[in-house]
């Protein structure tokens, strides 16, 4: 039996790589390049499967122009707002993703931006950094603490879970917002609000762990940001599109919002420029995955998926 063919759209890592080679036949390119919607298409009459990131988009478009051959699109992420869902399946080709593994990884991140942005890290390791710390002072760099502080959490799927665990060891006031309540043993001691504005309200510090849909896209604008209190901070590792950049940056220069730690933005690459006028904006380039333990168990777990579809069974994944 000839093994099937894939294309892996980016530099993975090399044990998913090594074990993709001895089961399929691979195309990758160490150029490492996001594939566009024509590499997209152009490779759908080559490939039976794809290993696709969520650089590379499948709009309906590109959907449509996709050829038969392509079976299944294993993708490297657990977000796949960059998928046209319903295109792809009505054009019968299975998706997957990865969820569960990069709940930690990406939990982790985000506690580093919480306390990076409270703790002014962005202004103290440049002054550090360029020499112009010149003598100790208490009024320095003062910043908000953390501990004890009130928590808000939107979204409570795995993510939004590894990220209250992680505040507990802070002993934050656990407060979420989630489509629907969590379980007695999952909620622990967190306190569920049904309606995002109550949640808001109370958030000291508001960290957001939804998919981006078309219900969640601007979900913090203007009017929920004036709900929050005063000189909160906003930590943001799911999706840009979540935030309405204009409406934070307002915040940002008001002091509404004291600080924010951003791994996501509505542009990537690139992200908002604006916000680099500001140092109480921390930022990481959609980085909350980048561990390797993380990174090894994503591209098994696509492999996983893809095995079990050329094997005939249906993928652990599928969506
Ligand atoms: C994900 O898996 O959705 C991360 O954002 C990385 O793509």
């Amino acid at each position: 039996m000839p093994k099937p063919v894939i294309w892996i759209t980016r530099t993975l890592s090399d044990a998913t790589l090594a074990r993709a080679r001895r089961d399929y036949e691979v195309i990758w390119d160490p150029a490492d390049t996001p594939g566009s919607a024509d590499d997209i298409i152009a490779m759908s009459a080559k490939v039976d499967g794809m290993i696709p990131c969520h650089s590379e988009h499948f709009s309906a478009d590109v959907v449509a122009q996709l050829d038969r051959r392509l079976k299944i699109v294993a993708n490297h992420s657990v977000g796949v707002d960059h998928c046209d869902l319903p295109a792809l399946r009505a054009k019968g080709i299975t998706v997957t993703n990865t969820p569960g593994v990069l709940s930690d990884a990406t939990a982790e991140l985000a506690m580093m931006l919480m306390l990076g942005a409270a703790r002014h890290a962005v202004e103290g390791d440049r002054t550090v950094r360029s020499g112009a710390w010149d003598f100790w002072s208490p009024a320095f760099l003062v910043g908000k603490q953390v501990t004890g502080a009130r928590l808000g959490i939107v979204g409570m799927g795995g993510v939004g879970r590894a990220f209250a665990r992680k505040a507990r060891g802070f002993d934050m006031e656990i407060h979420y917002h989630n489509r629907s309540r969590l379980s007695p043993k999952d909620e622990a001691d967190a306190i569920y609000h049904d309606n995002l504005d109550d949640l808001l309200e109370v958030s000291d510090f508001l960290s957001l762990h939804c998919p981006a849909t078309p219900d969640t896209t601007g979900l913090l604008n203007a009017k929920r940001l004036a709900q929050m209190p005063k000189g909160c901070v906003v930590v943001n590792t799911a999706r840009g599109a979540l935030v309405d950049e204009d409406a934070l940056l307002a915040a940002i220069k008001s002091g509404h919002v004291g600080a924010a730690g951003l791994d996501c933005f509505v542009t990537e690459p690139g992200g908002n420029p604006a916000f680099a006028q500001h140092e109480n904006i921390m930022m990481m380039p959609h980085a909350g995955s980048g561990t390797v333990t993380t990174r090894n168990a994503m591209g098994f777990k696509a492999l996983d998926n893809l095995d079990a579809f050329f094997r005939g069974d249906q993928p652990p994944d599928q969506l």
